[in-house]
């Protein structure tokens, strides 16, 4: 049945992601036909993110436009999904342009809701009450259901999945809202897991990443058994058609050391990790509840580069944490130094309401300050890429190419005919070459012949022209 065009806008994380692609699939399977035109939607699906206040400012001016379309075209639905829904629930209700509330557990009710909606046309409010109890066992199990059913079908990039692991957070960092919206920490069962990746397999799909907020926490109950990330792994590792398995994110403490072995020992499971360290300053550390000093951090890293020693490693930091001083910052731009990462994600310091930081500490770095440090710690990590990517040059490297690449890259003199195509390799570099756009989905050697700070490039090896 055609129920009208669908317009979805996505503004957070990978779960969140993840969390878009299973409703847009939902909302199709129930008729839906997907535009990226606003004038043509006849539902706006939002997808919220609450981490930083700049993510919900961004939907907010969203909303602000959708408010005025809806004055000209007052049957047009505006649902709001995702973690800021969670957050502000009734709140988010009240504002004039919105019709649907839902949050990240709600995420299998969405398609009926909105029938019901688009049928009664009263507003409908659908979140969770008390956030840090754990969803029943009928709710759990009707996630674990859509979870399964609307996987891969909808997602972007060939030949690729992600799996939901684990649900919600229980590390409660004193600057994060993501236990508040999430919810506590759940694995999901490993049988189920395992069985999702060989469904997958058998449709083509050749890597899979594992998601969770803290991914190395994976831990679920089989009768007196405890299966682990590690175990998990080793167990997708085991079906045919899966070549790589990646993990997002982990948190640095506690570690299992086994999972570096396993990475040393085990060509499919992609030697990458991205652990973020968030602050080089023990004393903000502290702060910050995240359960270890930087030189714990250290040794993590060193430990898992004397198993692993091409492991890439990429990390995330806070700059401008309420009293974070010249010198913490320092240190923190010592521990870039030390560690060399691959990639860093640096974020300013937003108070979240809620949180036990702005409950309890001024955000007292002034906006300028945090701006600088943010674009210091930035030239700091493009320096060091821009010196360590080199060493890639000469070198053959397997990839998984993605598709055509969005940003024009290449010289038009070295596009020659063929588009521009990009890939990944294990580790996660980007790399862009030329090739024809049939090669989206499969393995292929690529020659590096030229890097940059954030890129390699390089020519195809593979024999593509028969
Ligand atoms: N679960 C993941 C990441 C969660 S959010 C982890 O623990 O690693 C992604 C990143 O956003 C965090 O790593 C952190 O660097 C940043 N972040 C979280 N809360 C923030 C806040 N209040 N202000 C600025 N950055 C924040
Ligand atoms: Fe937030 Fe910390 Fe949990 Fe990551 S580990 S989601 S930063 S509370
Ligand atoms: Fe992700 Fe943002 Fe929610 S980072 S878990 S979408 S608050």
């Amino acid at each position: 049945m055609n129920r009208g065009k669908l317009l979805l806008k996505s503004f957070g994380c990978q779960m969140n992601k993840l969390d878009s692609s299973l409703v847009t699939a939902a909302l199709q399977q129930a008729g839906y036909e997907l535009t990226e035109s606003v004038r043509e939607a006849d539902v706006v699906l939002i997808n919220t993110c609450s981490v930083r206040g700049h993510a919900e400012d961004r939907v907010l001016s969203n909303l602000g436009h959708l408010k005025h379309l809806k004055k000209t075209r007052p049957e047009l639905v505006v649902a709001v999904i995702g973690c800021m829904a969670q957050r502000l629930g009734n709140e988010l209700l009240r504002h004039p342009a919105v019709d649907l509330v839902a949050g990240p557990a709600q995420l299998p009710q969405v398609p009926d809701l909105i029938a019901r909606l688009r049928d009664q046309h009263e507003k409908v409010l659908a979140v969770t009450a008390d956030i840090r109890r754990p969803v029943s066992e009928a709710d759990d199990q009707s996630l674990d259901r859509f979870e399964q059913e609307y996987d891969s079908d909808a997602n972007p990039l060939p030949g690729q999945a992600f799996i939901r692991i684990m649900r919600g957070c229980n590390k409660f960092c004193s600057y994060c809202v993501v236990p508040y919206v999430r919810g506590p920490e759940q694995s999901r069962s490993a049988g189920a897991i395992v069985e999702q990746a060989r469904k997958l397999a058998d449709r083509g799909i050749r890597q899979v990443t594992l998601l969770g907020q803290t991914v190395n926490s994976y831990k679920h109950a089989e009768g007196d058994r405890t299966i682990t990330l590690v175990d998990l792994i080793e167990r997708i590792s085991r079906i045919d058609g899966i070549h790589w398995i990646r993990f997002i994110t982990s948190h640095p403490h506690p570690f299992d050391e086994r999972i570096f072995r396993a990475m040393a020992d085990n060509p499919k499971i992609c030697r990458y990790l991205h652990i973020p360290a968030q602050s080089g300053s023990d004393r903000i550390l502290k702060a910050m509840n995240r359960g270890y000093t930087a030189d714990e951090y250290i040794r993590l890293i060193d430990r898992a580069r004397q198993i692993v020693p091409d492991l890439a490693v990429a990390g995330d930091f806070i700059v401008g944490f309420p009293g974070e001083t010249d010198e913490d910052f320092e240190l923190t731009c010592e521990l870039v130094r030390q560690i060399r990462y691959k990639t860093c994600f640096i974020f300013k310091y937003s108070p979240r309401p809620g949180t036990r930081a702005d409950q309890k500490l001024a955000d007292s770095v002034p906006e300028e300050v945090k701006k600088k440090r943010n674009i210091t710690l930035l030239d700091l990590q493009n320096q060091i890429s821009e010196q360590d990517n080199p060493r890639f040059i000469g070198q053959s490297v397997e990839i998984f190419v993605e598709g055509p690449s969005k940003n024009p890259h290449l010289n038009a003199s070295e596009i020659q005919t063929l588009p521009q195509l990009v890939g990944r390799t294990g580790s996660d570099s980007i790399v862009v070459f030329t090739g024809p756009a049939t090669l989206a989905g499969t393995f292929q050697s690529v020659r590096i012949t030229k890097t940059s700070a954030l890129t390699l490039f390089g020519e195809l090896i593979s024999t593509f022209k028969s």
